[in-house]
């Protein structure tokens, strides 16, 4: 089996490295070779610091890497029985790729996408009527090679046995999935935000300090991060937009917290270079 990568950013690439260690053979593209390159020294560094070594892996052989072959192209598209997108997050630019990929892929190639916010029956729109059966949301979790879950999202009009397959592509390179419908924010977004959304009002309402509440969820719930630390990872900026989209689509549960939209306008949304809640220094 070929599997393609489009995008080898910080999902892509680990996207393609999964599956190169489940043993497929692999086409990881992007725009320039600066990001290839890029993509592939970080592979490097998470095989040798064990980072891909997840228990979930079904083979941890070192050369997984040797099976990824990196292009600028889409040409080598054409063979792969399954190809992902894991580009920009943005309706313009994956419905792009998606035009694209029509033009290359054979017929009966399965084409997913990695979004984490878009419809994938919007995204599907991008496609002819006669490729919507074969398309499907593959959203994956960071760090991709250590969380197991997938989410498989199913389109108005995707096929229900081409769901059926993905998932047991899927669990043959050592994942998780489970088939869900195509709703705003996807199932594991949902619970997530409404956690967090009420861990900030406990915070806007003097209850608990962010640290004490980090605590709560880990000593008490069992979860290994708690919403403050996490937000910190992803940054509030990326928490605030995904609320946003799930406030429009489902109301006033979703409406994301005055005080995460004001730290967000303040430059407090952490991230690699900014200050966050519990980690103070930027
Ligand atoms: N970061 C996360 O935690 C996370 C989790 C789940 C899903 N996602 C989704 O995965 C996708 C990728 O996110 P990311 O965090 O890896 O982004 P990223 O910015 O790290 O990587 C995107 C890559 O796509 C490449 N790219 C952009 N346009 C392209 C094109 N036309 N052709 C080829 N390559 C192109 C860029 O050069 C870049 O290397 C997004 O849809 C995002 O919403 C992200």
């Amino acid at each position: 089996m070929k599997v393609g990568v489009v995008g080898a950013g910080l999902m892509g690439a680990e996207i393609a490295l999964v599956f190169a260690l489940g043993g497929m053979d692999v086409v990881l593209s992007d725009r320039e070779d600066a990001a290839l390159d890029r993509a592939i020294v970080r592979l490097e560094a998470l095989l040798d610091k064990g980072v891909a070594r997840g228990a979930y892996l079904p083979d941890q052989r070192r050369d997984g890497l040797a099976r990824i072959v990196t292009t600028t192209g889409l040409a080598a598209f054409a063979e792969c029985d399954l190809v992902t997108e894991a580009v920009f997050e943005s309706l313009e630019v994956k419905s792009a790729v998606l035009r694209s990929l029509d033009a290359v892929c054979r017929p009966d190639c399965v084409i997913a996408s990695n979004t984490s916010t878009l419809p994938i029956s919007t995204l599907a729109a991008a496609l002819p009527a006669e490729r919507r059966a074969g398309f499907l949301g593959t959203h994956y979790f960071s760090p991709v090679s250590r969380m197991a879950l997938v989410e498989v999202v199913a389109g108005f009009e995707t096929d229900p046995t081409r769901t059926g397959w993905i998932a047991e592509v899927l669990r043959g390179i050592g994942k998780t999935p489970i088939v869900i419908k195509d709703v705003a924010g996807f199932a594991v977004n949902r619970m997530l935000h409404a956690m967090i959304i009420e861990a900030v009002r406990l915070v806007e309402e003097g209850v608990a300090t962010p640290e004490d509440l980090d605590t709560a969820c880990r000593l008490g719930l069992g979860h290994p991060i708690g919403p403050f630390a996490l937000m910190d990872v992803v940054t509030s900026d990326l928490c605030l937009q995904a609320q946003e989209i799930m406030h429009d689509a489902y109301g006033e549960r979703f409406r994301p917290p005055a005080l995460l939209k004001q730290r967000v306008a303040a430059g407090l949304g952490g991230g690699r270079s900014r200050p966050g809640w519990i980690r103070r220094e930027g």
